[in-house]
């Protein structure tokens, strides 16, 4: 009979001595790693500081998390119940409105977005920060910005531009027949909205070459604003809608005044300079001077047009005789 309760007692110690040493582990089952790796031996809640290498885990420490307790992301201790993902364990608090990705806007080091960031998120949407852009009030376009909420919105000019269009004086918008595909003439990196929009190319019956590149679309478009508010594109590409002779010119070159008026200065010269490069080229078809004997021979139009209060051609310059007749 003692011999049973023996037997029995040592069994029984032998059961308790084990669960004293060894209790029953928090961290599930299949847990494998060394109890010491993490714990020592003052107690389970006196951890080995350096003991265990998180940044082997699928989620290595960085930033803010080498801060925070094991216990606020592994509250069941069950190390692996723990998501990687951001969102598993912050709320979104932009209400959806960026997707739950985090990690493509944020770091663990702080919520906070340098500029550099902001730039780069919105070129991501296809909607570069330039200008008056990259300085803008984020309220400005996010009207839900305070509420750090970014919902969708068009990336077209128009969308956000469309008061700028409607109510556009010089030159009014709509009565010219500009379209609202602003940045054919706008540049969205300018501060102001002169018209010199990257792609524009202008009216292909009248391309803006030489001195005409530079000169302001204004000048030609609207200067001569009327008191009606009626401020028509230039209606002609013709020369002489524009230009005229200054006195001094006709004093110098009285010949335009006569002759000269049936045709457009176009004729003769071109949009680079009014002193060179002049060339007269309908000439040929009643006197050949840029063809025939007489290519080369000359100088000025005066060598023959010496008398140019009747522009008749003289070419006692040259020839002794007077036929009238160009070879
Ligand atoms: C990777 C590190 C790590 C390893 C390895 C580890 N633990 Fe833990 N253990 C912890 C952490 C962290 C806590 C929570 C400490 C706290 O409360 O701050 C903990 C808590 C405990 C607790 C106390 C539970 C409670 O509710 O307070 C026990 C018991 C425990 N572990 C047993 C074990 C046993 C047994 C082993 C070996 C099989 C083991 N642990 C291995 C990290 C570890
Ligand atoms: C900021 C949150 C965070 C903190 C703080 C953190 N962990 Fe983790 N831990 C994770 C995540 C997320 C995982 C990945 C879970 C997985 O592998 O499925 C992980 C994985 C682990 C794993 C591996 C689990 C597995 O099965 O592979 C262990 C062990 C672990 N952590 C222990 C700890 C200990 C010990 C501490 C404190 C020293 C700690 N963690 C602090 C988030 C954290
Ligand atoms: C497993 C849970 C978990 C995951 C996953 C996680 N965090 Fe955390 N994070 C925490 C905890 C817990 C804190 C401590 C502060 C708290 O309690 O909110 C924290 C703190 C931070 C902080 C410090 C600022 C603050 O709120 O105190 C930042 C920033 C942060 N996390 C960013 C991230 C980012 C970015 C990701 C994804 C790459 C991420 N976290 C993933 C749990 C997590
Ligand atoms: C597309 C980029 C983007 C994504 C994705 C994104 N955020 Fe943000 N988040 C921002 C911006 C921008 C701010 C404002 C930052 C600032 O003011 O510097 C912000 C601010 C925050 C803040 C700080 C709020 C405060 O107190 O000022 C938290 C917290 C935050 N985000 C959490 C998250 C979480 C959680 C997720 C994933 C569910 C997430 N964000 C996804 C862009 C993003
Ligand atoms: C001039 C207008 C404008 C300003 C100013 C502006 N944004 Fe944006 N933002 C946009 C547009 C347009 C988009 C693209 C929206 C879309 O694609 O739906 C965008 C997109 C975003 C997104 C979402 C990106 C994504 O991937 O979903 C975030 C976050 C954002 N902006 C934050 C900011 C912050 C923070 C500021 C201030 C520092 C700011 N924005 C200033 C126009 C602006
Ligand atoms: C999401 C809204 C949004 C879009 C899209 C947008 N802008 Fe803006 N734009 C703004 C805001 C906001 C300002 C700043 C206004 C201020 O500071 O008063 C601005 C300013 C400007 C300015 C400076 C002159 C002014 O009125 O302040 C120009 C020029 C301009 N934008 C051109 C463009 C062009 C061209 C496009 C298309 C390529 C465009 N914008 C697209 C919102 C937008
Ligand atoms: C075909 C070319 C063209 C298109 C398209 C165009 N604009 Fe203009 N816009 C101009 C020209 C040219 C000026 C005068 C610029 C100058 O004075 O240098 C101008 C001037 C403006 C002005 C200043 C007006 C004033 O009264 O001072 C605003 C505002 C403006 N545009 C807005 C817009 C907006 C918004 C759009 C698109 C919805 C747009 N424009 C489309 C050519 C265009
Ligand atoms: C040197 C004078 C001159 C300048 C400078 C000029 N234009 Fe014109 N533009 C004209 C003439 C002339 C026409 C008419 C052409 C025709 O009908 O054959 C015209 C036609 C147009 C038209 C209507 C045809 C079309 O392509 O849609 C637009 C729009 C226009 N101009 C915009 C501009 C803008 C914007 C600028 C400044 C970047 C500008 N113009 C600068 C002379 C000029
Ligand atoms: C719609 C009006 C317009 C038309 C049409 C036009 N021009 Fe001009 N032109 C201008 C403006 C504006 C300037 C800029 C100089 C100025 O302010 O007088 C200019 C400048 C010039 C200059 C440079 C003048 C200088 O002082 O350096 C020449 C040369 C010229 N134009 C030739 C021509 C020729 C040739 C044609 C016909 C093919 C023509 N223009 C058609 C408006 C026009
Ligand atoms: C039939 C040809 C012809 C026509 C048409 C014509 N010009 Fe001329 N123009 C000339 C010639 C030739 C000269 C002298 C150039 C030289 O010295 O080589 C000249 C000289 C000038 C000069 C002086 C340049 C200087 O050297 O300072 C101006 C200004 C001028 N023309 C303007 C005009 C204007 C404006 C028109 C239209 C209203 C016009 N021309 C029409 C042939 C023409
Ligand atoms: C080699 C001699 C010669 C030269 C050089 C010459 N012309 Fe003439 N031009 C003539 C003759 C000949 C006529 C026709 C007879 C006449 O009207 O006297 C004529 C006629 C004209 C007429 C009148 C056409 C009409 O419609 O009645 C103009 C204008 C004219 N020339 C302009 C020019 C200009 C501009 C130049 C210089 C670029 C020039 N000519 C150079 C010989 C010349
Ligand atoms: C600037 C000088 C100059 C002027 C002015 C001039 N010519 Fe000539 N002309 C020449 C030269 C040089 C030849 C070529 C002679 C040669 O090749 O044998 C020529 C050749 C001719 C020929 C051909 C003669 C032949 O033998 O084949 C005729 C005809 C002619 N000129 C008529 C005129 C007439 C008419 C005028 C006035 C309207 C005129 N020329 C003005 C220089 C001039």
């Amino acid at each position: 009979m003692l011999k049973k309760i023996t037997i029995l007692s040592f069994l029984l110690f032998c059961v308790l001595a084990i669960f004293a040493q060894s209790p029953k582990s928090p961290h599930g089952v299949k847990f494998k790693i060394d109890c010491t790796t993490c714990h020592t031996t003052e107690g389970w809640n006196k951890m080995n500081e350096k003991g265990f290498n998180h940044n082997k885990t699928k989620f290595p420490l960085a930033g803010q998390h080498k801060m925070v307790g094991c216990k606020k992301c592994h509250p069941s201790l069950q190390f692996n119940d723990a998501k990687t993902e951001c969102s598993s364990c912050h709320a979104d608090i932009h209400q959806g409105t960026v997707g739950r990705d985090c990690g493509r806007c944020h770091n663990s080091h702080s919520w906070i977005i340098p500029n550099a960031n902001v730039k780069q998120i919105h070129r991501q949407q296809g909607f570069v920060l330039l200008g008056a852009h990259a300085t803008a009030d984020c309220n400005r376009c996010h009207t839900s910005a305070s509420k750090l909420r970014f919902d969708n919105m068009r990336t077209d000019c128009y969308a956000c531009h469309q008061f700028n269009y409607q109510s556009a004086k010089r030159p009014n918008h709509k009565t010219v027949g500009f379209g609202t595909d602003c940045e054919r003439c706008h540049n969205m990196a300018g501060r102001e909205w002169t018209a010199k929009g990257r792609g524009f190319v202008h009216s292909s019956s009248f391309p803006l070459t030489g001195a005409h590149k530079a000169a302001e679309c204004r000048t030609c478009h609207w200067d001569n604003y009327s008191a009606a508010e009626k401020e028509d594109l230039a209606k002609s590409n013709q020369c002489n809608s524009c230009h005229s002779l200054k006195n001094s010119d006709k004093a110098r070159f009285p010949a335009h005044t006569t002759k000269y008026l049936k045709y457009d200065c176009g004729d003769c010269h071109n949009t680079t300079s009014w002193s060179s490069g002049v060339r007269f080229t309908q000439h040929d078809s009643w006197g050949r001077i840029y063809s025939g004997k007489h290519k080369g021979k000359w100088t000025k139009c005066t060598d023959c047009h010496n008398n140019d209060a009747a522009y008749v051609a003289n070419c006692s310059k040259c020839h002794s005789f007077s036929s009238g007749k160009l070879p």
